[in-house]
C-alpha cells in the first residue's frame, strides 16, 4: 500500500491497492494555488457544477473528481460526469462500487467492479476536533470504552471511530437513503491499540431496517494523513 505521497505535486494521480479494490490519491492544491476554472482537469459538467463553490470546496472537489474517475478507470469503468445525487453521493455507473473522501490535503477514492456490495471510505486527521465530540459521536458503551484508554490516546481513538462511522454511512446510505445518526451504530476496533486492524459493528437502526448481511471494516493510520478507513457492506 502506498504511503501518502508527501512530496507530490497537487492534482497528480497516485494509484494503490486498497482492501480488495483499487484506490487513487490526489493531493489537494493549497487555497492560493487553485488553477483557473478553464484549466481544471475534470469533466466540463463537473467544472460547471463546481464553479459556484468557494475556493476551499473547489480545491477538494477537483482533486476528488480526479481521484474518483481514475479509481473507476483503474477497475475498467469509464464514468460519465460524476455529479452529486439528491443525497450528495457521487452518481456512478451501476458497473462500479466506489466511494470518495477528502481532507484539506488529500482526496482518496476507492473502487471495485460492482459485486452487489456497497462501499464507503473515510480519511480523518486524528488530531481534529476534541474529546467533547464524543457526546455526539459515541454510544454510552463506546464512551465507557474510550474512558478506559490512556488519556494520551483518547483523541486519536475517538477520531478512529468517527472515521469508521463515516465510512459505514457512505456504504449504507445508498440502501437506507436517510440520515443515520452516529449513535445508531457502535464500532469495536480490533485490535484496540494498533495502527491497523478491522472492526466489529453493532446495529441499533432507529427505523428498524435490516442491517447488511455482512460488513467488513478496515482501518489503518495512513502516514501523517490520518485514519484511512473502509467499509464494505454485503446485502
Ligand atoms: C456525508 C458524510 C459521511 C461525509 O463525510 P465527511 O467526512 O464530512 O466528508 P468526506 O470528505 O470524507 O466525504 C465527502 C464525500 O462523501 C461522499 N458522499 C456524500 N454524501 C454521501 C452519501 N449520502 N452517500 C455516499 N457518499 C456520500 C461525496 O463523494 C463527498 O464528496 P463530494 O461532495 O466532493 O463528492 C458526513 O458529512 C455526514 O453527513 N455524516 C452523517 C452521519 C454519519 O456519518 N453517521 C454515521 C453512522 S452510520
Amino acid at each position: 500500500m502506498l504511503d501518502p505521497p508527501a512530496t507530490a505535486a497537487p492534482l497528480t494521480v497516485h494509484h494503490f491497492d486498497l482492501d480488495g479494490g483499487r484506490a487513487v490519491v490526489v493531493p489537494v492544491p493549497a487555497p492560493d494555488a487553485i488553477p483557473a476554472v478553464a484549466d481544471w482537469p475534470i469533466d466540463p459538467a463537473e467544472r460547471a457544477h463546481a464553479a459556484k463553490f468557494g475556493p476551499r470546496r473547489q480545491n477538494t472537489w477537483i482533486a476528488g473528481r480526479m481521484a474518483l474517475r481514475e479509481a473507476c478507470r483503474a477497475v475498467g469503468i469509464e464514468p460519465g460526469p460524476i455529479l452529486p445525487d439528491d443525497r450528495r453521493a457521487p452518481t456512478l455507473p451501476a458497473s462500479v462500487s466506489a466511494s470518495l473522501t477528502h481532507t484539506d490535503r488529500w482526496a482518496v477514492a476507492w473502487a471495485a467492479p460492482a459485486d452487489g456490495r456497497t462501499r464507503g471510505i473515510d480519511l480523518e486527521d486524528p488530531t481534529r476536533g476534541g474529546l467533547h465530540l464524543q457526546r455526539m459521536l459515541l454510544t454510552e458503551p463506546e464512551a465507557v470504552d474510550l474512558a478506559s484508554r490512556p488519556a494520551a490516546r483518547q483523541q486519536a481513538e475517538l477520531i478512529r471511530r468517527f472515521a469508521l462511522k463515516e465510512a459505514v454511512y457512505k456504504a449504507i446510505d445508498p440502501r437506507y437513503r436517510r440520515y443515520v445518526d452516529f449513535k445508531e451504530v457502535a464500532i469495536w476496533p480490533d485490535p484496540a491499540d494498533a495502527d491497523a486492524g478491522t472492526a466489529r459493528i453493532e446495529w441499533m437502526l432507529a427505523e428498524g431496517e435490516a442491517p447488511p448481511k455482512g460488513m467488513i471494516l478496515r482501518w489503518r493510520l495512513w502516514g501523517d494523513a490520518g485514519w484511512l478507513c473502509t467499509a464494505e457492506a454485503a446485502w
